[in-house]
């Protein structure tokens, strides 16, 4: 019998110019899961949401994180899932799903929770790593 929290846990962001705050994210989840499975946002998304340019393709940032041992499985999401967790939900059928803890209280947030209390899921809400992140890295590289 497994020890952790969770069987099957779910995260997902864009993971581009990977970086420690994404690894530290990523093996936080894992400690708590059995399967890690990471929703790695398109380059459609990327660009009409974030409205930013992807560094890295995004089947290349699928790949990057294919190859890490602390994920089991990642997979692009589109615009819609990454939106709508239920249709990520629908799609991976995980226990958890993990989360920085910016999004706690919020009002789309507070709609998923009601929404995952109908099929059972959870959210974690886990500390984002200060210092680090794809925006001050590009910003370090334009100087
Ligand atoms: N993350 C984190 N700590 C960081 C940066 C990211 O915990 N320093 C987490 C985010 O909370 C998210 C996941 O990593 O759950 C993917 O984040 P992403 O938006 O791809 O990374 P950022 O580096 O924050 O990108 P940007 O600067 O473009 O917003």
């Amino acid at each position: 019998m497994s020890e952790k929290k969770y069987h099957v846990g779910y995260t997902c962001g864009v993971f581009d110019l990977f970086h420690v705050g994404h690894l530290n994210l990523l093996e936080r989840c894992k400690e708590m899961c059995d399967i890690l499975i990471v929703g790695v946002c398109d380059d459609d998304y990327v660009h009409d949401i974030k409205n930013k340019e992807p560094m890295i393709p995004d089947t290349d940032r699928v790949r990057i994180l294919n190859a890490l041992k602390c994920v089991d499985k990642a997979e692009l999401v589109d615009i819609a899932t990454t939106d709508d967790k239920m249709l990520a939900y629908e799609r991976f059928h995980f226990d958890v799903l993990f989360s920085g803890d910016d999004w706690k209280g919020s009002e789309r947030y507070l709609r998923t929770e009601k929404q995952f209390e109908t099929v059972g899921a959870k959210i974690e809400y886990l500390p984002y790593t200060k210092g680090v992140s794809t925006t001050e890295l590009k910003n370090k590289m334009k100087k």
